[in-house]
Formats: structure tokens, C-alpha cells, sequence
């Protein structure tokens, strides 16, 4: 490594997240309008050759360690197999793992274990069908449950899900969804919203806070002090009845965790962001489509870095919500 991803407050990134498209085949309602949005186009979008290249720039020379594929949906990408096989295929290997609805999971974890993925996040809101079915706007609760079950049967561990609590449509669903996973042992967090969907609705008053969520869960499970360190994962996690089954909770807006950031991320046409909530982003497909060597796209992406804001900045009075939508960052 010549020199890594640090910025001005001493964070160093070593969690690169790579939007591998910005399409989806559902539609939840906190992210997407019904009628979709305006896809990026073929020609933006980085090819399989290209998105291999800059992570092996960030493995190789900037020392990235953790590879994350999200989207969109990472699953819809044609090229995901091979992609996830050139960059196991890196010196040092990265751990890698995905961020997905699950939909079609069943069928092609057992594949992606070989290849060389290590976890799999699943975004799972309800387990009543008819709340999902209202939730994303397609009848798929039974292929998302499908996919959780095959990617712990192919060996993906852990297999996480991540929920979102909204007022009004699932606020009730936490300790559903924890005595779900603890039956299934899948690892559960659930996640405060963020504003950060395409139709701009993000209001604090609605909002499922942290405090609301543990108070939910207490209703029904005793939940303890968790001694593993947190290190800068986004989620804060207890013990469940005294372990070792843990939870965790994705307080963004009332616990940020800013502080202990470590992530970059790379959107599926080549734009690096340094935060989710950054205003601007670093073209390195343009680099790479210049002929920029691997010199160069590296020192772009440390400079793309250096200007990391301190925080998303959400409770600032001028605080606006990033152009790109959720689903174009990759989360
Ligand atoms: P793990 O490494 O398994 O902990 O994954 P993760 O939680 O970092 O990633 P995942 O894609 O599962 O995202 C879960 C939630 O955390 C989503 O709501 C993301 O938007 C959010 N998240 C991920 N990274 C960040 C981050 O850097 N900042 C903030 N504020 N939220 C993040
Ligand atoms: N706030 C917090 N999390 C969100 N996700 C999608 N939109 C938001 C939001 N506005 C979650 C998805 C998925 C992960 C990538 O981010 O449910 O689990
Ligand atoms: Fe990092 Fe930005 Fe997320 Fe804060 S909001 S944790 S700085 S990516």
C-alpha cells in the first residue's frame, strides 16, 4: 500500500461499498416512486473489467480490506458472479459481502459461496405479506424468505437483516421480526431512516428512533450489554436474553457514527463519494476512460477522500438532502 484513504479528521477508509447498478425489481416505498426512475444509462455505467479494476486500486494500493456489493439490487447485475470471483482473486483477498433484497438469492447463493462471497445483508421490513406487498409493491415476501433460507444453507454466515420501521406501516413489527431471526438464526439490526428516498418524504416526526425501537424490543426480550467491540460498524448491537444471539440498532440520526467512519463508496458510473451524504462526487470513470494509470485513479481517489465532510450534517438547519437517491449510492 503506497498510502491510504485518511481524511482531514484522521479517518481511514477501509470499507469500499460498490453500487454495482441503480435499478431494482421492487419498489419500497421509502426509496423508490412506483413508476421507477431514470435508470442510468449502458454507456455510464462501469463495465465488469472496469468495476474489478478500481477494487483492486483500492485493495492493492490504498488498503481497502472490506468489499461490499450493493445497489439497486447487486443481484440483477449480469456480471455479479464474476466480479465477486476476480476480486477473491486479489492479493491481499478482501472480504467480501452483498446488500440485497434476497429476491432470487436461493438460487444463486450456493454460486456466490464459491466464487468467494463471505455475507449477505438482506433487506427484509415485515413478514406480513400483505404489508409487504403494500410496502415494496410486489408480491415477493415468499422469494425474499426463500433467499434467506439459501444463503445460510450455501454457508453465507452471517446471514444479516436489516429493517427499516416506519410509523404507521410496520413501527409494530420488531420484536416479529427478532423472534424471526433468532428462530432462523439470522442476525437482525433494525435501522432508523434516513433522508435519503428519491421522493424527498424524509420527515423527523415520523421517523422510528432508536430509543422507540429498544423500547419495543424490551417488550418482549431482555436485552444486555454486548462486550465484542463496535469498531466502526454502523450498527450498535445487545445480547437477546443473555446471548449469545445479539441485536442491533442503526441509530444514523440520533447516535451518529460518523466519528468512526471508514467507508468509500464507488457508484455503478464510476463516481466516488466519500460520504452517503456528500454533496460532491470524484469522476474516476472518466479517469480510467482518459487512460489514467493506477497511480493516477489512486492519488484521485485519496484526494476524493481528503474532503470528507465531518458528519451527514442532518441536524444542521442548511442541511439538503443529497441529489443522488438511496438507491443510486448503494446505502
Ligand atoms: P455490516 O458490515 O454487516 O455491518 O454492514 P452495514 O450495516 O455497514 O451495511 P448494510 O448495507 O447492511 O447497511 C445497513 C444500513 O446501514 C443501511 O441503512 C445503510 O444505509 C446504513 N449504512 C451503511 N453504511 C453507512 C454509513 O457509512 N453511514 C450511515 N449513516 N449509514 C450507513
Ligand atoms: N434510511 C435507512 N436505510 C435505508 N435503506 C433504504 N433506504 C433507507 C433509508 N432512507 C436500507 C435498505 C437496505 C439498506 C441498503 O438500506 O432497507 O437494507
Ligand atoms: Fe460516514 Fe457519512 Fe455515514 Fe457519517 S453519514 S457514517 S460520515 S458515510
Amino acid at each position: 500500500t503506497d498510502g491510504v484513504l485518511v481524511d482531514r479528521y484522521d479517518r481511514v477508509a477501509r470499507d469500499l461499498r460498490v453500487s454495482l447498478t441503480d435499478k431494482c425489481n421492487l419498489r419500497c416505498t421509502y426509496c423508490m416512486p412506483a413508476e421507477g426512475l431514470p435508470w442510468l444509462a449502458g454507456p455510464e455505467l462501469l463495465t465488469d473489467e472496469e468495476i474489478v479494476r478500481l477494487v483492486r486500486v483500492a485493495v492493492e494500493r490504498l488498503g481497502v480490506t472490506e468489499v461490499r456489493f450493493t445497489g439497486g439490487e447487486p443481484l440483477i447485475r449480469p456480471g455479479l458472479l464474476g466480479i465477486v470471483t476476480a476480486v477473491a482473486a486479489l492479493d491481499p483477498r478482501p472480504r467480501i459481502s452483498l446488500t440485497t433484497n434476497g429476491i432470487g438469492l436461493d438460487r444463486l447463493a450456493p454460486a456466490l459461496r464459491t466464487a468467494g462471497l463471505d455475507r449477505v445483508n438482506v433487506s427484509l421490513d415485515t413478514l406480513d405479506p400483505a404489508r409487504f406487498t403494500q410496502l415494496t409493491r410486489r408480491p415477493r415476501l415468499d422469494a425474499v424468505l426463500a433467499g434467506l433460507a439459501g444463503a445460510a444453507a450455501a454457508g453465507l454466515d452471517p446471514v444479516k437483516i436489516n429493517s427499516v420501521l416506519m410509523r404507521g406501516v410496520n413501527e409494530d413489527e420488531a420484536p416479529a421480526l427478532l423472534r424471526f431471526a433468532l428462530d432462523h438464526g439470522y442476525q437482525l439490526r433494525i435501522i432508523e431512516q434516513m433522508p435519503l428516498d428519491a421522493q424527498h418524504g424524509w420527515d423527523r416526526s415520523t421517523m422510528v428512533t432508536a430509543e422507540e425501537i429498544l423500547a419495543s424490543l424490551r417488550t418482549q426480550f431482555d436485552l444486555g450489554p454486548d462486550p465484542t467491540e463496535r469498531g466502526a460498524a454502523p450498527a450498535e448491537t445487545w445480547l437477546v436474553d443473555g446471548g449469545p444471539a445479539r441485536v442491533g440498532v442503526i441509530a444514523s440520526v440520533t447516535r451518529p457514527f460518523c466519528g468512526d467512519c471508514d467507508r468509500t463508496r464507488l457508484t455503478a458510473d464510476g463516481q466516488i463519494r466519500a460520504c452517503l451524504f456528500a454533496t460532491e462526487e470524484s469522476d474516476l470513470r472518466a479517469a480510467l476512460r482518459g487512460g489514467a494509470t493506477d497511480d493516477e485513479v489512486a492519488q484521485r481517489w485519496r484526494t476524493a477522500m481528503w474532503g470528507k465532510r465531518a458528519g451527514h450534517g442532518i441536524d444542521d438547519p442548511t442541511f439538503l438532502q443529497p441529489t443522488r437517491p438511496m438507491s443510486a449510492i448503494g446505502g
